[in-house]
């Protein structure tokens, strides 16, 4: 991938916080006595605690702070996001999926349990999602929490990630332009709700909301082109999840229609448009800055 010795360095503490963040409030969410909803909490827990780059709640942080929201909202929010995304995650694993048997380096929920049990704990966290949104400790303002709960159900659905699961599914994708729609619905969409939030919670401008919408757009493609990149260049010791699967599968994405070496261009010129869309923030956008570019340099 495209090593850059300096992105650890810079964003290395800000991942290692978040990711410690995430997974105590997790911990505190999912916390549960030895019920009958053990096995349904456990394999919650197994999916949702440990492991991930927490890189969604980050990007609420991220945008959060342009508009002086306290992190402990934000943090809320990017917890929501995060138990959306790995509902998608749980989900996207199942046999009748992408049929995976790694995730996040542990055995993927329906191994670890049984399908039935994966397809619940996925049922169970998205519902956690809303209900972290809709709670008031998220955000003082009812109408900031019922504006954030609408765009994650847009995001989230039949015109956001759920249509670009099944564009995935269904195959015959085989052009830039296709490919583009497809991974701007599965993956753009969560990544751009990341961003909305912040600007949400925090009333910014039309103007800075527009700036973001630019920003998150660019950066959910370059993104997933780094993820179909890890599919082909990637180790799965690293990655935590198998690799080579794309292939094997006959997925097409960015590689299989741009190759990788255009693929990895494509991704770098769109880290730069992206950044370029935060230039009225200045300094302030450091952080969302450093994102786009680690998003693309990664190894896992
Ligand atoms: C993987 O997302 C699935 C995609 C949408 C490409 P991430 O690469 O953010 O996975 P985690 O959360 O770090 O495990
Ligand atoms: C999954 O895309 C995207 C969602 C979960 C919505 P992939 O199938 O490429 O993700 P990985 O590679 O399994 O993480
Ligand atoms: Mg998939
Ligand atoms: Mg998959
Ligand atoms: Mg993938």
């Amino acid at each position: 991938m495209l090593h850059n010795a300096d992105l650890g360095w810079q964003l290395g503490p800000s991942l290692e916080r978040i990711g410690r963040e995430i997974d105590a409030l997790f911990d505190e969410v999912l916390a549960g006595d030895d019920d009958v909803r053990g096995r349904l909490r456990d394999a919650m827990r197994h999916a949702a605690v440990g492991g991930g780059k927490r890189l969604r709640p980050l990007l609420v942080v991220g945008s959060g702070a342009l508009f002086g929201v306290p992190r402990s909202l934000a943090l809320r929010a990017g917890l929501a996001v995060e138990a959306l995304h790995v509902h998608s995650l749980i989900h996207d694993d199942l046999p009748c999926m992408d049929d995976d048997d790694l995730r996040r380096g542990k055995p993927t929920v329906h191994r670890a349990y049984d399908e039935a049990t994966a397809v619940l704990a996925g049922d169970a966290l998205h519902a956690l999602a809303f209900e972290l949104l809709a709670d008031r400790h998220t955000h003082p303002d009812a109408a900031v929490r019922a504006e954030l709960v609408m765009e994650l159900a847009r995001a989230a659905g039949a015109s956001g990630m759920a249509q670009g699961q099944m564009l995935d599914m269904l195959g015959g994708v085989d052009d830039l332009a296709q490919v583009t729609r497809l991974q701007r619905l599965k993956t753009g969409a969560l990544i751009d709700w990341c961003t909305r939030a912040g600007a949400i919670m925090g009333y910014a401008s039309p103007e800075a909301r527009a700036s973001l919408a630019g920003y998150a757009l660019c950066l959910g493609l370059a993104f997933q082109i780094a993820d179909d990149l890890l599919d082909v260049e990637g180790d799965a010791g690293s990655v935590g999840k198998r690799v080579g699967k794309d292939a094997d599968k006959g997925k097409q994405n960015f590689v299989t229609v741009l190759g990788a070496r255009h693929a990895r261009a494509h991704a770098e010129m769109l880290v730069e448009q992206g950044i370029d869309h935060l230039k009225s923030f200045d300094e302030d956008a450091q952080l969302l800055c450093d994102i786009a570019r680690y998003a693309i340099a990664r190894d896992r």
